[in-house]
């Protein structure tokens, strides 16, 4: 399973990828007004530091063309950028204009096993099914991966399923478990991922029996 950092934090995105386990970055609008900054600089920073895959969002949402106008933008800033269209009416249009025209597109707000049906037909890279969000009214997020996994699978779609909505590291454990191609994480909870207890006792205990290790 790959793994992207969902931040636009430069700083948390430098300090997960020296971990050497990201393979890229997710942004929304709502991760780029968190960190304060203007979005072309916050861009740049990212666009210097990773490689893989960087997805950033339309914002112009009103109808196919405005999205196709801003997509084209956003792809010109460099190879490894794809662009984040809505699920909607409109954004199943922008995709198909993206896609004829060479540019990578992630298909965001996925809510439904429907909804990631049309969103492999229109030809999208990747569909961000959010997986928190439904957790948060009630909904079994996770159920949708296991729909989508399954429908994809049934018809040999080549769009990749990215996990994104991500809470905590159980997320990560049933999205691996199912499949999925793509998690997008938190920095907080890849630093969760890293953590156990019993690691943390093995080291005490290991540093305090080698104090005993004459020298
Ligand atoms: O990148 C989109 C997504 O991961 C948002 O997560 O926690 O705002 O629902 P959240």
């Amino acid at each position: 399973m790959k793994i992207f950092i969902d931040s636009a934090d430069i700083n948390e995105i430098k300090k997960a990828n020296a971990m050497g386990v990201i393979d890229g970055v997710t942004t929304n609008p709502s991760l780029i007004a968190k960190t304060g900054r203007d979005f072309k600089s916050c861009v740049k920073d990212i666009v210097a530091e990773i490689k893989g895959p960087i997805s950033l969002e339309v914002t112009h949402i009103d109808t196919a063309e405005t999205m196709f106008e801003e997509a084209k933008k956003l792809a010109d800033i460099a190879k490894n950028v794809v662009v984040k269209i809505p699920l909607t009416e409109e954004g199943l249009k922008a995709v198909k204009l993206c896609r004829n025209h060479g540019i990578n597109v992630n298909v965001t707000l996925c809510f439904s096993p429907n909804q990631a049906l049309l969103a492999a037909k229109a030809g999208a890279n990747y569909i961000s099914p959010f997986v928190g969000r439904l957790d948060d009214i009630s909904e079994e997020g996770m159920q949708l991966i296991d729909q989508i996994a399954q429908i994809y699978s049934n018809y040999k779609f080549d769009t990749e399923i990215l996990v994104a909505s991500i809470r905590n590291p159980l997320h990560v454990r049933d999205a691996a478990l199912i499949g999925a191609d793509v998690c997008t994480i938190p920095f907080s909870v890849i630093q969760q991922l890293v953590k156990h207890t019993l690691t943390d006792i093995g080291l005490a205990k290991f540093a305090k029996d080698w104090e005993k290790v004459p020298k």
